[in-house]
């Protein structure tokens, strides 16, 4: 069971960052192999709508997205987190998202999923935001629906917390500390 995470906050060691850490912990301790990706240490170009991909299924950038191509691809189960900036996935994180677009051509217009298809993918989504309205995360979550069923990754829950805005504050609330870390647990422990 290999269970990759995705760091999308700029923010190092930010409330993010914590929450990501304990799902990840409590993924471990079930026995799964982790890796934390943190896109603000790597160098990824935004999709610039070549439509290379679209012939070839891959995208001819080569920058630091090919491992993270990679990564996801051999993974049982991903846990994606990022916190909200104006509504949405983080600069970091949406770059990501966009150049999946190679296989969402690879999938829809070539038809040759690179993904293995024959692993149970599962996926989480964690994100924290400072306001407190109702419907806070609503259109980031539709983005990450977005990705996972391009990834054929099932979107098996969420840890979303409202009202966390400084720098670990998230910390102040160790009830939902205990909860990332069971989530990562029951994402682990999920065999179907
Ligand atoms: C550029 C930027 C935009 C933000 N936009 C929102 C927003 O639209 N809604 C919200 O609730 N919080 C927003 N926030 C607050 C962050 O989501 C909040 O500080 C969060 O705790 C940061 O998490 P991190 O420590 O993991 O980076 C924004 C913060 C920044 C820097």
């Amino acid at each position: 069971m290999r269970v990759i995470g995705i760091a999308g906050s700029p923010r190092r060691e930010g409330n993010t960052d914590l929450l990501l850490g304990e799902v990840m912990r409590g993924a471990a301790s079930r026995g799964a192999e982790i890796k934390t990706i943190f896109l603000r240490d790597l160098k990824i170009a935004p999709c610039d709508h070549c439509d290379v991909c679209l012939g070839t299924g891959r995208c001819k950038i080569m920058d630091d997205m090919q491992a993270v191509y990679d990564e996801v691809s051999r993974a049982d189960r991903l846990v994606l987190a990022s916190p909200l900036h104006f509504l949405g996935l983080t600069a970091q994180t949406k770059t990501m998202v966009d150049r999946f677009q190679a296989l969402w051509a690879q999938k829809y217009r070539i038809g040759q999923p690179t993904l293995e298809k024959r692993r149970a993918r599962k996926g989480i989504f964690v994100s924290v935001g400072a306001r407190k309205t109702s419907n806070l995360f609503a259109p980031a979550i539709a983005t990450v629906k977005a990705l996972f069923a391009v990834l054929d990754i099932k979107y098996t829950g969420d840890l979303l917390l409202e009202g966390v805005d400084e720098k670990g504050a998230i910390l102040k609330n160790p009830v939902v500390m205990d909860q990332a870390f069971i989530a990562g647990q029951q994402l682990a422990g999920e065999t179907e």
